[in-house]
Parts: C-alpha cells; structure tokens; sequence
C-alpha cells in the first residue's frame, strides 16, 4: 500500500477510458480536463485496452482494491468489457454512467465482473433533464438504470450534481429514491473550480440541514467522514438513502481522499482540481509505471488545506510553497 506524505493511503484508482460523451452537460467538469464535445468515434490518444490493463496491474501489485472508471462516456468504449474481464480480481469495479448504453449491456458488464454503477440523473422530467445534459434521452436513461437492476447492480446510484438549475428538483429525487427499492442517491456539490461558472454555486450546507430534518436515522461513516441519510418515501412505504458528497473548500474531504487519477490519454493525475501535476505513461513499461505511480503518489497534496490555503482575509489561495516549486521548471 502506498501512502501519501500527508499520510493518505492510496486505495483507489479512477480511470478516464475517454472523454467522448453522447451528452454535454452544462456542469461537466470531464474529470478536470473540461469540454467533451468533439467526435464520437475513438480517438488516437485514448489508452489501448492493453495500456488500461498494464496500469491496473501495477496498481494492484501496490494493493489498490478498487477502481472506477469514468469518462467523458465510458461506455463508448466498444472494449469496456474487455477491459473489465481483464481487471485484476482483488479490484472491485464501479462505472460511472450517463446511463445511456445499459439497456442490452449491462449483464455483459456484469458477467464481465463489474460491482457497482453510478448514473448520472440529474432531473426527474424529461425537459429538466434535456436543459441540464443539452440531450433528449431521458428516457434512455431510465430503461438504463432498470437495466442495471435487472442485471442485479443493486444498489444503483444515482448521481445528482446540486447547483442552480437543479436544487430544485432535490426533494423530488429524494422521494424518487425511496419510493424505488435498489435506489440510492448521491448529492454531489457543483464544483465550480473546472467550469468557470460560480454563479451556479449553492449553499450545500442548507441541503444537509433539510436532509438532516426529513431524515428518521443518520449514520456517520468515520471512512469517509460522510454522512448517510435515511428518508422515508411520501407515499410512506419505501426508505431511500441519501449522501452528500460536498468537496469544495472541504479541506476534511480532502485529507479523505484516497485517490488516484488516470486521465484518457494514460497521464497520472494525483487531484482532480489539478492539471500541474499529470505524469505521462505514454509507452513506458511496467516498471516505469511503477516508479511514475510511487512518484504521484509521493507528490500528493490535499488540495484544500494544503495546495490552497486562506489568506488573512479569508479567501483561499495557492499556498506560495507550490506557486515557487513549480516556477522553478
Ligand atoms: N461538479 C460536481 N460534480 C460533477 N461531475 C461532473 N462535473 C461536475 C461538477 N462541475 C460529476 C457528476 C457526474 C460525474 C461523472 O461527475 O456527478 O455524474
């Protein structure tokens, strides 16, 4: 097991397969790299599934027992399963999903080895839903999270990033979780850090206040220094279970991050909110991915708390020792 000098165990991997997307939601921080647009077919940079493979090799060789892969899109990759198949064992396997590719796919994933999902469902109408992902395929969506329970991922997670235009529509998902067995619902703050638009920000503090008075039971998992919320549907027959996940200017969340990043193009990435700290794996071989995969993981910084601190008059900024180290190059 490798450990930061922060003292944060490195458990997980998160692997970008691409950053196509069928979707272009207006939030969409496409794991710190920005706009998905482009085009849909497979693109030269993207990791060879023999890369992807390698990688996960020598992450478990440091003992990593899990990993996500995420996207853009994930499942446009046509060898997703494949990648899956050849997934060390000791790793689970979660996907994160627009959901779009599940119907007819999601027992191959599964027979393949794949754990958990996560959709993103960011509404529960049709138009709402079209506004937020700029796409008509809401109802795509839904056959692909059914697929998923059928396929028996169960517990499906349902993303939901909470900012301006769905704040809104919270209680509704929150009921939506209750009311439908298999279901759980994961609040993520809006992080406006990678999209430049912080007039969507809200006060997440205020949804943990109201969750906390709809809730009848609250656990606290020290892991994860996260909360989990269990309310009771309005039509009172189901019970749903909500969490928060509220990283921004969360220096807590941050000193619980076990994390390690793979961007599409095969460069290690130690923080997600960083972009001067990407490590190439290009065509190195395995014991130079292991050297690379010590050397991220020996350059993590807890990024609030750490790589951003507060100034005097409260505001957070880079602490000056990383604005001097990387000056230097
Ligand atoms: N803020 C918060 N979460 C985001 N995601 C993408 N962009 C953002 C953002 N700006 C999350 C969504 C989506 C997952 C792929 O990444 O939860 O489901």
């Amino acid at each position: 097991m490798l450990t930061d000098e922060f003292g944060r165990e490195v458990t997980g991997v998160r692997v970008s397969l691409t950053d196509r997307c069928n979707f272009d939601c207006v939030y969409c921080h496409n794991e710190g790299l920005g706009d998905t647009r482009g085009p849909m077919d497979p693109q030269d940079d993207e990791m060879s599934t023999d890369d992807v493979v390698t990688f996960l090799e020598v992450a478990a060789e440091f003992d990593v027992d899990a990993v996500k892969f995420t996207g853009g899109e994930p499942m446009l990759r046509q060898d997703l399963t494949e990648i899956i198949e050849r997934t060390p064992d000791q790793m689970e396997v979660s996907l994160t999903t627009n959901g779009t590719f599940l119907p007819g796919r999601a027992e191959d994933l599964v027979d393949a080895g794949l754990d958990r999902v996560n959709v993103s469902q960011d509404a529960l109408d049709a138009e709402d839903f079209a506004a937020v992902t700029k796409s008509g395929a809401y109802d795509k969506v839904l056959e692909g999270v059914d697929a998923a329970l059928e396929a028996g991922l169960d517990p499906v997670k349902l993303n939901m990033v909470v900012f301006e235009h769905t704040a809104g529509y919270v209680p509704e998902m929150v009921d939506h979780v209750a009311e439908n067995e298999g279901l759980q619902l994961q609040l993520i703050e809006y992080m406006p850090e990678l999209t430049g638009k912080p007039e969507w920000n809200i006060d997440i503090q205020r949804v943990h206040d109201w969750l906390a008075e709809q809730a009848d039971e609250i656990e606290h998992r020290e892991m994860h220094d996260r909360k989990r919320y269990w309310v009771s549907g309005d039509d009172g027959t189901g019970r749903g279970m909500v969490e928060i996940v509220d990283p921004v200017e969360n220096p807590t969340f941050c000193a619980n991050c076990h994390r390690v990043r793979v961007t599409h193009e095969g460069y290690l990435k130690g923080c997600l909110n960083r972009n001067d700290d990407l490590k190439p794996m290009g065509e190195m071989t395995k014991p130079e991915i292991r050297a690379a995969f010590r050397e991220v993981v020996a350059n993590r910084v807890p990024y609030y708390g750490e790589y951003m601190i507060k100034n005097g008059d409260g505001e957070w900024e880079v602490n000056d020792e990383y604005i001097e180290e990387y000056a230097e190059i």
